[in-house]
């Protein structure tokens, strides 16, 4: 436990995370792909710059507002990875292809439609990338025919261009055997390369891009032939779940809640003062409570109001008011979206407090 900070705070231990930036590096260089971080786990310019300088090629967003807060400190390839709607959003996204390669994710004509219209009016076309369904069951359509039938209607639209097959394996989080992970792994790409080739072949339409990603299955994406760029957000912090998978060790959680004990009333409960708004109500098949403490893994946070997290103790367990804990949260991407900052530390010091300057940009 380190320097004196007001709590709660979430406290980013920067030797870690830029350790986790360059393995990551490390890891996409050596399968052979691009990396295309998604930021909505820092939602933080500071930090997108810094996968950039260590070898990613441009990031991910999940929405505009995100997009336009890193563009505006010199990020020019995002990919948006959320279908854009409605005659706001599409403004803003003519807007922000002027000067920016910004590629969109969807999967509908409806939705392609709108894009083809948002590149006629600034008279360049935008370029698209077709969401697939690999086993999430969130958007895209199947893979194979259905998808054909989709690439072949929207590749008939003026300005815009079909430039990838984009897929996203967020049910790998379910999985916790190895054999398990592996498989999703080589389905997420095979199915999307599968495609690619038929598009080919029926269609004559070239796709260049196979992009894929989530971070447990980028530990296997050496595994996966065919892929060209992988999108992993998680890594750069990690998480209670992704220690919970077996991916990582605690060591490697670079995010902590700093927490203060505000009241011991009874021998089995100690209560700090992260509760929801702090830690997010976020749980997951593999964890249990909201959150574990880093210095005692089997001591988690087992309830929370708003304001306070419970921690249900063993009678034995030496805890106090005005003692702080140091809790590494079930799903870091949604509580960093509650806080402003983040305090970075190393060797036990402050060295500056990096700005969660994208949160709440959820429009
Ligand atoms: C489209 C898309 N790509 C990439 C990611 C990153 O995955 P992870 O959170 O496992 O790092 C996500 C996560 O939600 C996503 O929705």
């Amino acid at each position: 436990m380190t320097p004196s900070i007001d709590t709660p705070a979430l406290v980013v231990d920067l030797d870690i995370m830029e350790r986790n930036i360059e393995q990551m590096a490390r890891r996409s260089r050596e399968a052979g792909v691009r990396l295309r971080p998604h930021i909505k786990t820092h939602k933080s310019p500071y930090i997108a710059l810094k996968q950039l300088e260590k070898g990613a090629s441009g990031i991910t967003v999940a929405k505009l507002g995100e997009a336009e807060v890193m563009r505006k400190h010199g990020i020019r390839d995002i990919l948006i990875a959320y279908p854009i709607i409605g005659e706001q959003k599409l403004k803003r996204l003519g807007k922000l292809a002027l000067d920016t390669d910004v590629i969109v994710s969807l999967d509908s004509l409806e939705v392609a439609r709108g894009i083809s219209q948002a590149g006629k009016q600034i008279g360049r076309s935008i370029p698209l990338y077709i969401d697939v369904n690999s086993g999430l069951d969130r958007c895209g359509k199947e893979p194979g025919q259905e998808t054909l039938e989709l690439i072949e209607l929207i590749n008939q639209l003026p300005y815009i261009r079909i430039l990838g097959l984009m897929t996203h394996a967020g049910h790998s989080y379910q999985e916790k055997s190895r054999e398990e992970q592996i498989r999703i792994s080589r389905q997420e790409g095979a199915l999307l390369v599968e495609t690619k080739k038929v598009a080919k072949e029926k269609l004559g339409i070239d796709i260049p891009e196979i992009s894929v990603g989530s971070t447990p299955t980028s530990f296997y994406a050496h595994e996966v032939e065919g892929i060209t760029e992988m999108r992993p957000g998680t890594y750069v912090f990690n998480d209670a779940t992704m220690v919970a998978l077996g991916l990582v060790t605690k060591e490697e959680c670079a995010l902590t809640i700093r927490a203060t004990v505000v009241s011991r009333p009874s021998s089995d409960r100690a209560i700090v003062d992260a509760g929801s708004k702090t830690l997010s109500s976020d749980r997951n098949t593999y964890t249990e409570g909201y959150g574990f403490l880093k210095s005692c893994p089997e001591i988690t946070i087992s309830r929370l109001s708003e304001e306070h997290g419970v921690i249900v103790t063993p009678p034995d367990f030496e805890i106090q008011i005005g003692d702080e804990v140091d809790i590494i949260p079930n799903h870091v991407c949604p509580t960093v979206n509650l806080a402003d900052e983040l305090i970075g530390i190393r060797n036990g010091r402050i060295e500056g407090i990096i700005a969660v300057e994208a949160r709440g940009k959820n429009k």
